[in-house]
C-alpha cells in the first residue's frame, strides 16, 4: 500500500501513453516546481491536523462505533481516513486500529458479521480494509472475506443496463454514493486476483451513473436516478432526483479518483473514466464558494435562504482535487483549486482541542432519498437534516484531504 511519490508519479505518466501529447504536458506540469500558491499550507501543518483528527476519534470510537457499529460505510469511509494517515507516518498504532476494528466484523473463518441478502452497496466499502489487511498480512481469512463481499457484487440487483441498484429495499435506484461504496473495492478486488474482465463492469457503473444524472447545464450530477420512475424524488421524464447535494458528488468524484489507481494502463474505457472526470472537475469548481474556498450543502443554491457551506462535501472535493491532480487523472491547476479549498476548512471547520486532538464540525448528518420516513430529494430536505459535529462521513474525507493536501505540497 505505501508507495513511493517516484514510483507514483512515473506510472502516472506511463498510464497515458494512448493520450500522449495532451498527457505529456500534463504530467511535465506537474513536475514543475512550487508556485505561489502552494507555499500558503505546509506538509507539516496538515499532516497534523489529520494525526489530531485521528487522536480524537479512534479515542471517541475506541472500541464500538462509529454511527451503528455494523459493518458499514460509515465505518469504513472513517477507517480509511485513518489508513491514509498510517501511509503518511507509518506509524504501526494506526495499522493495529484498523486491524482490531476489522477484526470485530471478520471471523477467523473468514465469515464477515454482516447481512449479505440485504445486498446494499453500503456494506462494501469496509472490504477496501479487508483488502489492505490482506496485502499485509496475507492472513487467508482476510481473503476469504474480500470473496464474500465480490460474491454479493456478483448477485447485487441490477437496473436493466446493468447498474447495481443501491440496495435491495431501494430497486431500480442508482446513487452517486454507491459508487463510492462499491468501485474502489471492485477495482482494488479485481486488480488483486486478476479478474480484467471485472473492469468493463466498473467502468460501466460510472459511465451509467454519469449518463442518466448529469445535467447538461451545470454539469453537475442529481443525487439519485430511478430506472422505474415509482419513486416520488424521480422525475417522470428522466428518473433523476431534484437536487445536486454535496457530500453526493463527493462520493462519486472519490469514488473515480479511487478506482482510477486500479484501473489497467491500456484498458479501452480507461479514456472514458478520465473523461469524466475531467467534467466532473470542471462543474465543481464553478460551484465553489469564491470567498471561502468552500462548498455548499445544496451545490447550485448559494443564496437561498437556509443553505449552508458543509464540510464534508468540502472535504471530499478538496481530497479529489488534490489527489486527481497529483495522480495526473486531472490538470496540476487544480491544486489551487484544492488547496483554497483546505484553507477554507481549516479556518471554518477545525476546532483545535486543548488535549491535542481536533473537532470537525458543520458536517450534514444524513442524506438519503425516500424510505419509510420519506425523504423528497428537494433544496427544504436537504437543508432540514440535522447539521453536527465529528460525523465519521466528515471525519474520515477530512483526514483523506489532509493526508492530500500534505503529498501535494513540495517538500
Ligand atoms: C465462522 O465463525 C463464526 C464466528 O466464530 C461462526 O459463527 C460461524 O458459524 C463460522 N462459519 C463457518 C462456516 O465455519
Ligand atoms: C437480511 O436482510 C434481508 C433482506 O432485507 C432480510 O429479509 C433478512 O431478514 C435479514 N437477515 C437478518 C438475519 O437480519
Ligand atoms: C407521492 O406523491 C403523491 C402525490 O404527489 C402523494 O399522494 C403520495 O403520498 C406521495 N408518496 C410519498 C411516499 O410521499
Ligand atoms: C468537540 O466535540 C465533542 C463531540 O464530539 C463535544 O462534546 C465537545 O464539546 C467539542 N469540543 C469543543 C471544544 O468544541
Ligand atoms: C419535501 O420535504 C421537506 C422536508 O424534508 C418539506 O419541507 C417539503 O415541503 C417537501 N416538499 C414537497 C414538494 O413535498
Amino acid at each position: 500500500m505505501i508507495k513511493s511519490g517516484a514510483l507514483e508519479m512515473r506510472s502516472t505518466c506511463g498510464s497515458f501513453v494512448t493520450m500522449a501529447v495532451l498527457v505529456l504536458i500534463l504530467c511535465l506540469g506537474s513536475l514543475l516546481p512550487v508556485t505561489s500558491f502552494e507555499a500558503d499550507i505546509d506538509k507539516e501543518q496538515s499532516l497534523t491536523l489529520a494525526e489530531r483528527m485521528a487522536k480524537t476519534s479512534m479515542s471517541l470510537w475506541a472500541v464500538t462505533g462509529p454511527a451503528k457499529d455494523r459493518f458499514q460505510y460509515e465505518l469504513g469511509v472513517f477507517l480509511r481516513g485513518i489508513e491514509l494517515v498510517w501511509e503518511a507516518t507509518d506509524d504501526k498504532k494506526y495499522f493495529e486500529y484498523i486491524k482490531f476494528k476489522v477484526d470485530r466484523f471478520v471471523a477467523n473463518n473468514g465469515t464477515i458479521n454482516y447481512n449479505f441478502t440485504e445486498f446494499t452497496l453500503d456494506n462494501i466499502l469496509t472490504g477496501r480494509l479487508v483488502l489492505s489487511l490482506y496485502e499485509r498480512t496475507k492472513d487467508n481469512k482476510y481473503k476469504k472475506a474480500a470473496q464474500i463481499l465480490r460474491e454479493q457484487l456478483r448477485q447485487q440487483p441490477r437496473t436493466h443496463e446493468g447498474g447495481f441498484w443501491h440496495k435491495l429495499t431501494y430497486p431500480y435506484q442508482m446513487w452517486l454514493d454507491g459508487l463510492y461504496m462499491a468501485e474502489p473495492f471492485y477495482a482494488e478486488f479485481a486488480k488483486l486476483f486478476h479478474e480484467y474482465n471485472a473492469f468493463g463492469d466498473i467502468a460501466k457503473q460510472f459511465i451509467i451513473m454519469e449518463l442518466r444524472s448529469r445535467d447538461s447545464k451545470t454539469g453537475l450530477l442529481y443525487h439519485g436516478y430511478d430506472e422505474s420512475r415509482v419513486q416520488n424524488w424521480s422525475d417522470p421524464k428522466t428518473g433523476r432526483s431534484p437536487s445536486f447535494w454535496g457530500r453526493a458528488v463527493g462520493w462519486y468524484f472519490m469514488a473515480i479518483v479511487d478506482t482510477l489507481d486500479f484501473f489497467p494502463m491500456y484498458h479501452p474505457k480507461r479514456v472514458q473514466l478520465l473523461a469524466i472526470v475531467n467534467r466532473l472537475a470542471i462543474a465543481v469548481k464553478k460551484v465553489q464558494d469564491q470567498k471561502t474556498g468552500l462548498w455548499w450543502q445544496v451545490l447550485d443554491k448559494p443564496n437561498k435562504k437556509g443553505n449552508y457551506l458543509e464540510s464534508s462535501a468540502s472535504s471530499m472535493f478538496v481530497y479529489s482535487y488534490a489527489k486527481g491532480a497529483r495522480k495526473g487523472y486531472i490538470s496540476p491547476v487544480y491544486i489551487a483549486t484544492a488547496k483554497k479549498g483546505y484553507e477554507g476548512i481549516v479556518k471554518n471547520f477545525a476546532v483545535k482541542l486543548s488535549d491535542g486532538g481536533l473537532n470537525y464540525t458543520r458536517i450534514a448528518s444524513v442524506g438519503g432519498l425516500g424510505g419509510t420516513h420519506y425523504r423528497n430529494g428537494t433544496f427544504e430536505y436537504y437543508i432540514s437534516e440535522p447539521i453536527v459535529t465529528n460525523d465519521p462521513k466528515g471525519v474520515g474525507p477530512f483526514m483523506m484531504a489532509s493526508v492530500e493536501i500534505s503529498r501535494s505540497t513540495p517538500v
